[in-house]
């Protein structure tokens, strides 16, 4: 079915949320979204997405720390989806700083990613917007990002993974992609007060091998 015969998803709930940037990162409606202390995890989430340049997709622009990883490691162009009008603002004026090519879609990436191309490299870093996105999130990413994922690209998300990686989750990408490689994150420096994460790493996944190809 084409995004356009779908009912739109929609959360104005979130979109209509305050922003607010703090000294430890982002807010959104009070809660953390984003914090200084994930780059080392945006770092290797880029480095992944762009291993083959080419076209980039991002989902959520968030602080914008993983777009000027991938800015600095290059790629031929890059495309942001973001759904927070306020935030989209945000990727809009650092979108007019930079010398590769840059398209903010303002949307959810649901209504949006099938007509926006093929991408060699997709780097996947949403936010629970509502109760179905908090127990769904990537999970009803992967299956539709075979339809736009280069025969060679790549997928790579922020996994909420330690070292005891969940057998279902591995499950989940073994359906739909036929490579998986792993990098541990180490070291990381959460602050006492971060309510989203509590270990010092974290495993980040890089999917090829769509198992249905284009
Ligand atoms: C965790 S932040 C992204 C952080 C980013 N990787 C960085 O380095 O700063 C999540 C972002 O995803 C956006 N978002 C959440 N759900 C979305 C959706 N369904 N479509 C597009 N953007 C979404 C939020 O508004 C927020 O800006």
């Amino acid at each position: 079915m084409s995004d356009a015969a779908r009912t739109p998803f929609e959360a104005p709930a979130w979109c209509n949320q305050s922003v607010c940037y703090t000294p430890e990162g982002l807010e959104v409606g009070g809660k953390q979204v984003m914090q200084y202390w994930e780059r080392p995890l945006m770092r290797q989430l880029a480095s992944y997405a762009t291993r083959r340049r080419g076209r980039v997709l991002e989902v959520g622009f968030g602080l914008g720390i993983s777009a000027n990883y991938i800015a600095e490691f290059g790629c031929e162009d890059y495309c942001v989806i973001e759904a927070h009008p306020l935030i989209a603002e945000k990727a809009r004026a650092w979108a007019a700083t930079q010398s590769i090519a840059v398209k903010v879609v303002e949307d959810f990436w649901q209504n949006v990613v099938g007509r926006l191309g093929v991408f060699d490299g997709i780097l996947f870093d949403t936010y629970p917007v509502d109760a179905d996105a908090a127990s769904n999130n990537y999970k009803s990413f992967l299956p539709c990002a075979q339809s736009f994922l280069a025969n060679e690209g790549v997928l790579t998300y922020y996994s909420e993974e330690t070292r005891e990686f969940r057998s279902d989750h591995l499950q989940r990408i073994l359906e739909h992609f036929d490579t998986v490689e792993f990098t541990v994150v180490e070291h990381l420096r959460v602050p006492v007060n971060c309510r989203y994460w509590k270990h010092d790493h974290m495993v980040l996944p890089c999917l090829s091998r769509p198992r249905v190809r284009r």
